[in-house]
């Protein structure tokens, strides 16, 4: 790497961040396009996050991701939010444009992205989720204006029910909303006409790799299954969904996506997918054979 005085500086907070992804895959994609920036990883806890934002602003560091804790608080110490990041609730890029910090959130369209690299065009179909957290928010939110059809399925049905009532806003009422408890009565029920099935619980992430959301008797060859999950790169789900002949998508494809995403606004050229794909999936085997 190049660092000179007049390097861009980009970095990923977040606690714990030490594991983080994001440093190799954003300089592999600095570096292949030659371009003058340098990103990397700094911890952060919850009650250093104002000072670390008074830190970009006094460092004039250029570009930031955020990450779990501070996708939400970080928003009161921002001057701008675009349109997305407003209507989702949360921030995962900041954008320091001449001493303006503007979040983003590209959680939403690094999941359309990733459907669309793999040839899968939500619009007009069936959709389950399962899972009604934060990840799950971010997708549900960039679906809802797609899908014919939007089930949020969660262990806790109180939460699928709050986002659904959330979801009806952003929707325009276009898609059919419904909220079920995730359970196997209803997973049968519900995932007999699905076209595409996404997981954004932790159910099946190290260290419960044998763990899996959905019985492989309630999946189907015509479905597209997408985990949110990347460790392990293809879960319990991904592999009985593959070994029946379904479509499968992994959660690093996100990752990368959403990074592409965040580097597309901090550059403004088109992200070389291709290099940061071979990056994160070398440095996920390493972290592995390291463990
Ligand atoms: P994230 O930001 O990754 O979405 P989160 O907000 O903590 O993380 O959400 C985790 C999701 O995984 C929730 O939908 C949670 O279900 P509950 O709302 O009922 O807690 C789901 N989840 C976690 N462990 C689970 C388990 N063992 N079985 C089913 N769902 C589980």
């Amino acid at each position: 790497m190049n660092v000179s005085g007049k390097t861009k500086v980009c970095a990923v907070i977040g606690d714990p961040i030490e594991h983080s992804l994001s440093p190799a895959i954003q300089n592999a994609a600095f570096q292949h396009l030659g371009l003058d920036y340098a990103y990397v990883a700094f911890t952060v806890r919850k009650e250093d996050l104002k000072n670390a934002i008074l830190g970009v602003r006094g460092l004039g560091l250029y570009g930031l991701n955020v990450t779990m804790p501070h996708k939400i608080a970080v928003i009161q110490y921002l001057d701008q939010l675009d349109e997305t990041a407003r209507n989702f609730g949360s921030v995962n890029t900041i954008l320091n444009k001449n001493g303006r910090l503007v979040g983003y959130t590209t959680d939403g369209i690094g999941l359309l992205n990733a459907l669309n690299y793999n040839g899968v065009d939500p619009y007009g179909k069936k959709i389950a989720i399962l899972g009604a957290g934060g990840a799950s928010r971010s997708v549900s939110f960039a679906l809802a204006r797609e899908a014919k059809e939007l089930v949020i399925l969660n262990r806790t049905l109180e939460k699928a029910e709050n986002l659904v009532n959330d979801l009806a806003v952003v929707s325009g009422k276009k898609a059919k909303l419904e909220a079920k408890r995730l359970c196997d009565e209803e997973i049968e029920k519900e995932l007999k006409n699905t076209d595409i099935l996404i997981n954004t619980s932790s159910v099946g992430m190290h260290p419960n790799e044998t763990e899996t959301p959905v019985s492989p008797d309630f999946l189907d060859a015509r479905m597209v299954v997408f985990d949110l999950v990347y460790e392990p790169l293809e879960t319990t789900l991904l592999r009985e969904a593959r070994k029946i002949g379904a479509k499968t998508i992994d959660g690093l494809t996100m990752l990368v996506h959403q990074g592409a995403a965040s580097f597309e606004i901090w550059t403004d050229k088109k992200a070389p997918i291709e290099v940061m794909m071979k990056v994160a999936t070398e440095k996920l085997k390493n972290k592995k054979a390291q463990a």
